[in-house]
C-alpha cells in the first residue's frame, strides 16, 4: 500500500530520481518552536488556556501531546491549532515509554520543577547523533536551589519551596538548556540572569509566549537573557513561528535537482547563513518579507560551511548540504562542531557514488558529476532527509528505509515533494 501523507506506519521512501522540483510551498510551523511552547502550558495557573496556532502535525508534536495528557491536560486540535487548558493537579512523573520516545521531553523538567518544586522523571538516553547530556540544563537548576539525584535512570529534583533566582553562565549556548532553564525561572523568587544563552529564533518564540503570559523577560544584549520570577502565568496565545529548517530542506531540494522553488509563509532573516552559503555556491537567491526563491543557474561550486550556534550555520542542515555539495564542481569541506557524531548520513551517500571522507569532525567532499539510486538507510530525521534529496537528484531508483524518522520533523514531505514534481511514493517495508 502506498501512502503520500508521509505518515501512518510506512517505511520506505522510493524515488525516481532526476526530476526538477519546482514551484511553489507553504512551510510548516517549526517543530522545534512548538515542543517548547507546548510545555510552557506547564507553567499556567489552574484552569487557564493556552492556543497556540501553525502547529505542525508531526510525530514528536504528538508525543508532546501525548506527555501533557499524561500530566492531566486535555489538548484540543482544530487544524493547526492546538488548545490546552491547565488541570487543577498537574502529575509530576511521567513514565520511561513515554519520555524515551523524544528526547525534547526533556523540555517539561524546567517548567515542572519551578511548578511543583519536584519532579522525577525519566533521564533521556542517548542519540543518533550523539550522546548529548543534560549537565548543562541541571546545573542550572541547581544554581536556582534545587537538589538533584540520579537514581535507577531518573532525575529527582527538588527544591526547597520555590526555585530561586540566579545568576547561570551557560558552558555553551545548547538550545534546550536555555529554554529549560528560561522556564524553571519564570516561577522562581526573584530575577535569573542567563549569560552565554543560545539566541535561537526559536527562544525568540518562547520568550514572546512567556512575555504575553505575564512574565518580564527580555534580553540584555544578544547572549544574555533576564527572566523575573512571577506568582503564577495566565492562558494566552501565539503563533509557532516557520520552520526554517524544513524550508531550508525544500530549498536544497529544489537546488539539488536544478529547479527552482519558491518557500512562503517564512522568515528569510532566520536563514541567512544558509541564503549566504547557497549564495557563495552559485545558487541565485531571491526574497521578500515572508518568501524565498532559490533557482539553480549552474553546476555549484565547492564552499566550505562550519555548523554553529545561531546565527552560525545550523548543524540541522548540515546532511542536507552534504548531499548538495556531493555534486558540486571540485572540493568542499563541512565541519561539524554541534554534534560529536552526525556524519552518519556519509556512509550512505557513498553508496549512492559521493566521494566524501571524513577527517576528525569534518567531511572532504569531492563533488562527483550525479549520484546514482541505491537503498539506503536513514539514521536520524535530517540524514533521513538529505538521503531523500540526495535520491531526487540521482540517477535510477533509490529506496530510503527507517524513513519513519522523517516524520518526526517533515509535514507531508512525501506529498509535498511529489505536488513539486517529484516521482516519489511511500511504502510499506
Ligand atoms: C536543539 C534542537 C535540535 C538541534 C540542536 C542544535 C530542539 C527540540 N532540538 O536540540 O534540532 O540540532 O538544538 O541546534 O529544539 N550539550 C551538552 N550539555 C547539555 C546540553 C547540550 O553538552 O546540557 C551539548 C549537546 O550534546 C550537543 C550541543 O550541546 O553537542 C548542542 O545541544 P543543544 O543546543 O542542547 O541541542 P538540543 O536542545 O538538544
Amino acid at each position: 500500500m502506498i501512502y503520500l501523507d508521509g505518515r501512518g506506519k510506512m517505511s520506505k521512501i522510493v524515488i525516481e530520481g532526476g526530476k526538477p522540483i519546482t514551484g511553489r510551498l507553504r512551510i510548516q510551523g517549526a517543530k522545534n518552536a512548538a515542543l517548547p511552547l507546548m510545555a510552557a502550558s506547564i507553567l499556567m495557573g489552574e484552569g487557564e488556556r493556552l492556543l497556540l496556532r501553525n502547529v505542525p502535525h508531526l510525530k514528536d508534536v504528538e508525543t508532546m501531546e501525548s506527555i501533557l495528557s499524561f500530566m492531566g491536560f486535555l489538548p484540543e486540535r482544530e487544524g493547526n491549532s492546538l488548545s490546552l487548558v491547565a488541570p487543577k493537579d498537574i502529575k509530576g512523573e511521567v513514565p520511561y515509554d513515554l519520555m524515551r520516545k523524544m528526547r525534547a521531553s526533556v523540555l517539561i523538567l524546567g517548567p515542572l520543577l519551578s511548578k511543583k518544586g519536584k519532579v522525577v522523571l525519566p533521564l533521556p538516553g542517548g542519540c543518533p547523533i550523539g550522546t548529548r547530556p543534560i549537565d548543562l540544563h541541571l546545573k542550572g537548576f541547581s544554581l536556582m536551589g534545587a537538589e538533584i539525584a540520579i537514581k535507577h535512570g531518573y532525575i529527582e529534583a527538588k527544591a526547597d519551596g520555590k526555585l530561586r533566582g540566579a545568576k547561570i553562565y551557560l558552558d555553551f549556548p545548547s538550545v534546550g538548556a536555555t529554554e529549560n532553564i528560561i522556564m524553571a525561572a519564570t516561577l522562581a523568587k526573584g530575577t535569573t540572569v542567563i549569560e552565554n544563552a543560545a539566541r535561537e529564533p526559536e527562544i525568540h518564540n518562547l520568550m514572546d509566549l512567556l512575555y504575553k503570559m505575564g512574565v518580564d523577560i527580555g534580553r540584555d544584549g544578544e547572549s544574555t537573557i533576564v527572566i523575573k520570577g512571577v506568582e503564577e502565568l495566565k492562558g494566552s496565545e501565539i503563533s509557532v513561528i516557520p520552520d526554517r529548517i524544513v524550508a531550508g530542506t525544500y530549498i536544497i531540494a529544489g537546488v539539488i535537482t536544478k529547479g527552482n522553488i519558491r518557500v512562503e509563509n517564512v522568515n528569510p532573516f532566520h536563514m541567512e547563513a544558509l541564503l549566504a552559503k547557497l549564495n557563495e555556491a552559485g545558487v541565485r537567491v531571491e526574497h521578500g518579507e515572508n518568501w524565498i526563491e532559490a533557482s539553480f543557474v549552474e553546476r555549484l561550486s565547492g564552499i566550505k560551511i562550519t555548523t554553529l550556534p545561531y546565527p552560525g550555520f545550523p548543524t540541522d542542515l548540515q546532511a542536507q548540504m552534504m548531499s548538495l555539495l556531493s555534486i558540486a564542481k571540485g572540493t568542499s569541506i563541512i565541519t561539524e562542531t554541534i554534534f560529536e557524531n552526525r556524519f552518519m548520513h556519509v556512509s550512505e551517500l557513498r553508496r549512492m557514488g559521493a566521494n566524501i571522507r571524513v577527517e576528525g569532525n569534518s567531511a572532504i567532499i569531492d563533488g562527483v558529476e550525479s549520484l546514482s539510486g541505491a537503498q539506503v538507510i536513514a539514521t536520524d530525521l535530517r540524514a533521513g532527509a538529505a538521503l531523500v534529496l540526495a535520491g531526487l537528484s540521482a540517477t535510477g531508483i533509490t529506496v530510503v528505509s527507517k524513513a519513519e524518522h522523517i516524520d518526526r520533523g517533515y509535514e507531508s514531505f512525501v506529498e509535498n515533494l511529489s505536488s513539486l514534481g517529484a516521482r516519489i511514493t511511500r511504502e510499506e517495508d
